[in-house]
């Protein structure tokens, strides 16, 4: 599935990502065998043929047609296992990734028991790597505000009530479908975040305007935003979010494979001109199995393309830190560590360079 070649490799820098959809990190062969495990029909059992859209509608079909083959607690768990020892294998540290379980609770599934089945794959993981995970429950547009409310009001009894795993649920956010939906349809969820010790967050401005973006910050009380590659249309709100560096979870390379009628090409993206803007700008994946790239991956090709330096690449690992939602020690410990890996590889790149000039000429005619 992953064919992309990088000149460059940023596995040795330790990476935070704060905008991944946990359904959309699962390893195609385990789509296949949950399909086959529970009797769910897929178009097609080549995964390659499988994870194929045009545009971000055609997309949300695959999207749903994955989440769909999660159909018992211990599918969530193998998901949640597998996502972060994959992460980890590409310099993951950190993630706080997105659930999506609209769709799954329709069905009659139980919040309580996918969270703890999460939180159960998630602690494998995070016993087997050094990598971390933090939880943030989206709400899916397309099941409307009355879902998202009800869900809402779910997780927070359950985070009373000390539910197995719902301490790593520690912030709310929506995704799926943006066009022709308004967000503050959806304040009701939203206005019960802060008492509930809950951060919030929403998709926009991915095939929204700048309207929506401002709209989910005044309006909903978002703290950061997912993707948010329409607030261009606004110079105001770019000043705004420079100002008060509210975070921006960019995912340069899914937009181009999900949505090629608005970004055609990674050289059109608008990540750098955020970055020379002075936004919070992160780089991200999103769905990594789906779009067919890795984080790692995501950095390179974005170096290349933008033009980055190692120093452009570390500042912007630093900033997804400061952007993520730890809190000041533990962000301070991962900035930490992501200095000393630089510091390192500076080293490393230095030494190689000496050991190259001291090394004695080959005579021509040896
Ligand atoms: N946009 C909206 N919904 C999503 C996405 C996305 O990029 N990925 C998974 N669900
Ligand atoms: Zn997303």
């Amino acid at each position: 599935m992953n064919d992309i070649e990088c000149a460059t490799d940023f596995a040795w820098l330790p990476k935070v990502e704060l905008h991944c959809h946990i359904e959309g990190t699962m390893r195609p062969a385990t789509v296949v065998d949950l399909a086959v495990a529970n009797d769910i029909e897929l178009p097609t059992r080549d995964v390659e043929s499988l994870f194929q859209y045009e545009d971000l509608t055609g997309f949300l079909d695959v999207f749903w047609l994955v989440q769909s083959v999660l159909a018992t607690p211990d599918d969530w768990e193998r998901l949640a296992f597998e996502s972060m020892i994959d992460g980890a294998a590409h310099g993951l540290r950190y993630r706080e990734a997105f659930f999506t379980p609209a769709r799954h609770l329709a069905a009659g599934q139980d919040l309580g028991e996918i969270i703890a089945a999460l939180d159960r794959g998630l602690d494998m993981a995070e016993r087997i790597t050094r990598a971390r995970c933090a939880l943030i429950l989206d709400f899916d547009r397309d099941f409307g505000a009355a879902a998202a409310d009800a869900h809402m009001t779910e997780l927070v009894s359950l985070k009373r009530a000390g539910r197995p795993g719902t301490e790593r649920v520690i912030g709310i956010g929506m995704d799926s479908t943006e066009l022709g939906v308004d967000p503050m349809s959806f304040v009701s969820a939203y206005s019960q975040a802060p008492e509930a010790g809950l951060r919030r967050t929403a998709h926009q401005g991915e095939n929204s305007g700048a309207d929506a973006i401002r709209a989910a910050v005044d309006g909903l009380g978002c703290e950061r935003i997912d993707h948010g590659i329409s607030i261009f249309e606004d110079p105001e709100l770019v000043r705004r979010f420079a100002d008060e560096q509210i975070p921006l979870t960019v995912c340069p390379n899914a937009n181009v494979r999900i949505n090629p009628g608005v970004v055609a090409d990674l050289g059109d993206h608008v990540f750098p001109i955020m970055r020379d803007a002075d936004l919070l700008a992160t780089l991200n994946t999103d769905d990594p199995a789906l779009v067919g790239l890795d984080l790692d991956q995501e950095y390179a090709l974005c170096a290349e393309t933008f033009g980055y330096d190692t120093g452009d690449m570390v500042a912007i690992a630093l900033d997804a830190a400061c952007a993520s939602w730890l809190d000041d020690c533990d962000a301070s410990v991962l900035m930490v560590e992501i200095k000393a890996a630089a510091a390192g590889a500076a080293r490393a790149a230095a030494d190689a360079r000496s050991a190259a000039e001291a090394r004695p000429l080959m005579p021509l005619s040896a």
